[in-house]
């Protein structure tokens, strides 16, 4: 993660009164926070379900609504890592005690002057840093077991940190294969839902006639199958996370119950006219382009919108050839622990030179397929060139060191990399080179 991101404190200000908002925020902001205000405990709510919030300053008494307390437990049960501060113009000891009891760090008495103010929040913000600083290091080049070091994948980490302290819907894009399940199972495990189930629904797979009692549950009788109560996802993933996959695949039918769930927060079994209150994140992913979908009719434009809040947009692996090492490496060392071998197996630098170049048009899970499967087919301690599968030798050249290359080298490089390109999808190579299939093969079987 970036220092950057990590430094910077966020502070909400949540107080009825107009000018206290105005004056602390003054005071925050010149002092190098980055301030955000609400004017009651509701829209407090608001804020921190959708932004990072590291202190929270509240005002205890409020003339509507919920107080200074009831923020303070709530954000005791819901957002763990949250410090609160409780300021007031009314104290007393057994408030005091009682703020301090139920988790808050300082308790505030107004009138206080602007070092009262700032000695106060520094030392939440040491406490802060403290817990840090304590909790154990992630490894370098990985994050909540996803392994990155590429500047792409540091802006994807630092996402998910930001996601997994709100509880605002996100929307994970990416192709097939670089790790979009992996990035919403570490969003949910790194909330404060992580106790509660993470439920994955493939759209794709629910058709049309099963679809509310798949999602809401039925009650017993509800249709002739109904032989008993069956639950939902929905039920099934109360107070953790609901996992939308190949949400692009949904149906109109399934879009449109998706949006009545995720706007009014409630569900209704099937066979059942009691409406059940729901508390689930909602993480939605696809492999397709859903904007480019809605001018088609073929994805809602309010569905779409209710579920982008956080966009993740996972890169794909030709595009981030950093990881590429990291990730043989994360892969050879499990793989061969699975195995038992002593040591893991090593690449030649041709054979790494070949993967670091290939396109990986299945990402990660190619990646790791191909890893488990070098791993179980050499019988030396050595992985070579020849070893790797046909579409990536095309990779590595293996050119004599004079400074000058021949014709034949550059058309065979060339060859090589367009074939790289392209997966080694040799069609589509003679494509691009303007001959035909044929005198590919032929140029290619002369080379070897
Ligand atoms: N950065 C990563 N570090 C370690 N493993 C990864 C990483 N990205 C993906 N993987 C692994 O690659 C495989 C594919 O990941 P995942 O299933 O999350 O991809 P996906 O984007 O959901 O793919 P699809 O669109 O095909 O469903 C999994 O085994 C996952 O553990
Ligand atoms: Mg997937």
């Amino acid at each position: 993660m970036s220092t950057k991101a990590k430094d910077r404190f966020h502070v909400l200000i949540v107080d009825n009164s107009d000018e206290t908002l105005s004056n602390l925020k003054q005071q925050l902001t010149g002092g190098g926070y980055d301030v955000m205000t609400a004017q009651g405990v509701e829209s407090a709510l608001a804020v921190l379900d959708f932004k990072q919030v590291d202190i929270v300053i509240t005002a205890l008494r409020m003339p509507i609504g919920a107080d200074g307390l009831d923020l303070l437990r709530y954000i005791r049960d819901h957002f763990k890592s949250v410090e609160v501060m409780i300021i007031t113009a009314y104290p007393d000891i057994e408030s005091a005690v009682q703020c301090i009891k139920d988790g808050a760090q300082e308790y505030l008495t107004k009138p206080f002057s602007e070092t009262e103010l700032f000695n106060a929040v520094e030392r939440i913000k040491e406490k802060i840093i403290r817990r840090k600083t304590a909790s154990p290091e992630e490894k370098p080049g990985q994050f909540l077991g996803i392994i990155g070091l590429s500047p792409k994948m540091e802006e994807v980490f630092e996402r998910i940190d930001r996601a997994a302290q709100t509880n605002a819907n996100v929307l994970i894009a990416g192709e097939s294969g670089t790790g979009k399940e992996l990035v919403a199972r570490a969003i949910h495990y790194g909330s404060y839902r992580a106790e509660a189930p993470f439920v994955s629904v493939n759209c794709t797979a629910i058709p049309d006639s099963l679809l509310e009692s798949e999602l809401f549950g039925h009650v017993k009788g509800a249709f002739t199958d109904a032989k008993t109560l069956r639950q939902g996802f929905f039920q099934i993933a109360e107070h953790g996370t609901i996992f939308l996959d190949e949400i692009g695949d949904a149906s109109p039918g399934m879009q449109a119950k998706l949006l009545r769930v995720l706007q009014s927060k409630e569900i209704n079994m099937v066979g059942s006219s009691q409406i059940q209150k729901i508390d689930i994140r909602i993480i939605a992913a696809s492999h397709k382009d859903l904007k480019s979908m809605i001018p088609k009719g073929l994805f809602r434009e309010d569905l779409y919108y209710r579920l982008d809040v956080i966009n993740i947009t996972i890169p794909p692996l030709r595009e981030r050839r950093e990881d590429i090492l990291p990730l043989v490496s994360f892969y050879l060392k499990k793989f061969s622990e699975e195995m038992e071998l002593k040591n893991p197996p090593v690449f030649s630098d041709n054979a790494l030179k070949a993967l670091k170049n290939y396109s990986w048009p299945g990402n990660v899970r190619e990646l790791e397929n191909l890893i488990q499967r070098l791993v179980v087919i050499v019988d030396d301690d050595n992985i070579k060139v020849s070893d790797l599968p046909e579409s990536m030798r095309f990779n590595v050249i293996q050119r004599n060191s004079s400074q000058f290359k021949t014709l034949k080298e550059v058309e065979q490089e060339y060859i090589a990399s367009v074939l790289a390109s392209v997966g080694g999808n040799k069609t589509k190579a003679a494509q691009i080179l303007g001959i035909d299939r044929k005198t590919l093969r032929l140029k290619i079987e002369k080379e070897r």
